[in-house]
């Protein structure tokens, strides 16, 4: 049996869009932090039945889900010339049941599991390359720290340690249980329906630019107010799409509202939203206790995720 674990990451400069949907290739270069704690720990064990069998947290998979996991398994069958099928058990360790995005540390995980299973030493470039075929910002999750995942490039690049920025990724949980439409499906929309799409890929070159080199230069302040443009222009986009994609909940304005507060106070925080309600709060390392308190303290806030810059995806002793 083969063990692996990957970290979920939260992109700074956000991937929204697709240059090739076959090939699952960006439109737009992304820039992330891999998050510690927010942790799928993966197995992968070669079986004698017809069939994979898949278990996510606990449950047989069907439908979607499943696919994705068999068409990365065949894949690697056809590069390992093997026939053999597998089981699969993933597990979320996430600290709470909100539906954070978990695609990117599973489909990380899976690729460094199911490969090692098949006898197969694939690098990190490749390791990379065929989790974001599955998910494209699964790439980024094969890498610790600071990554990036360029345009025209089959795989995600590590940008710095996760040492270099001193920071805090504070996840505020906003919502429980919410059903909204999925990141995959609300790009393609965004890109058929939204007039404010071709602005929105236009611009992401330079928004990139400015994200790195603030990132490089340890600026982050500068790298703050990229990460927020990032977002707003991609929920703008999104918003003008037919019929509009609606992430934010009255809680989500509520928490991007204090955080601007906050910086209003001298505090050095700047928010990010996903595909989803929950907001994620940038922070240097020793404003975080008392960030951290003062969003507790807002009613729209259910719980509160503290997040240091994590590792990258690796194999584990199997048992
Ligand atoms: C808003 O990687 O989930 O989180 O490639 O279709 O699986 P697919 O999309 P996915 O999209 C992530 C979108 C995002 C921004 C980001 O992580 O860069």
């Amino acid at each position: 049996m083969s063990v692996a674990v990957a970290h979920a990451n939260i992109a700074l400069i956000k991937y929204w869009g697709k240059a090739d949907r076959a090939l699952n290739l960006p439109a737009v270069p992304s820039l992330s932090l891999t998050l510690a704690g927010l942790r799928t720990r993966t197995e992968a064990r070669l079986i004698t039945g017809a069939e994979d069998a898949v278990t996510l947290d606990g449950r047989p998979a069907g439908g979607r889900p499943r696919a994705r996991v068999i068409a990365m398994l065949d894949q690697l069958r056809a590069r390992a010339g093997a026939t053999s099928r597998l089981a699969i058990t993933s597990h979320n360790e996430f600290p709470t049941a909100a539906g954070l995005a978990s695609s990117a540390s599973g489909f990380a995980a899976l690729a460094l599991a199911a490969s090692h299973a098949l006898g197969l030493e694939l690098t990190r470039q490749q390791l990379s390359a065929l989790a974001r075929q599955a998910s494209a910002s699964a790439a980024r999750s094969v890498f610790g720290g600071w990554a990036e995942l360029l345009t025209g490039c089959e795989h995600a690049s590590p940008i710095a340690p996760p040492e270099h920025l001193d920071v805090r990724m504070l996840v505020a949980v906003t919502r429980r249980g919410e059903k909204a439409i999925g990141s995959t499906e609300a790009m393609l929309h965004t890109a058929e329906t939204s007039p404010y799409y071709d602005a929105w890929v236009s611009s992401a070159g330079a928004l990139f630019t400015r994200g790195k080199s603030a990132l490089l230069a340890r600026d982050l302040p500068e790298l703050g107010r990229a990460m927020e443009h990032s977002t707003l222009a991609m929920h703008a986009s999104m918003l003008a799409a037919d019929p509009g994609v609606l992430y934010f909940a009255p809680e989500s304005l509520a928490v991007m509202h204090a955080v601007r507060e906050l910086r209003g106070r001298g505090f050095s925080t700047f928010f990010t939203l996903d595909a989803g309600p929950h907001v994620k709060v940038l922070c240097p390392s020793v404003e975080a206790p008392a960030v951290a308190k003062e969003l507790r303290a807002l009613p729209a806030v259910l719980e509160l995720l503290e997040a240091a810059p994590g590792p990258a995806a690796e194999l584990l002793e199997a048992p």
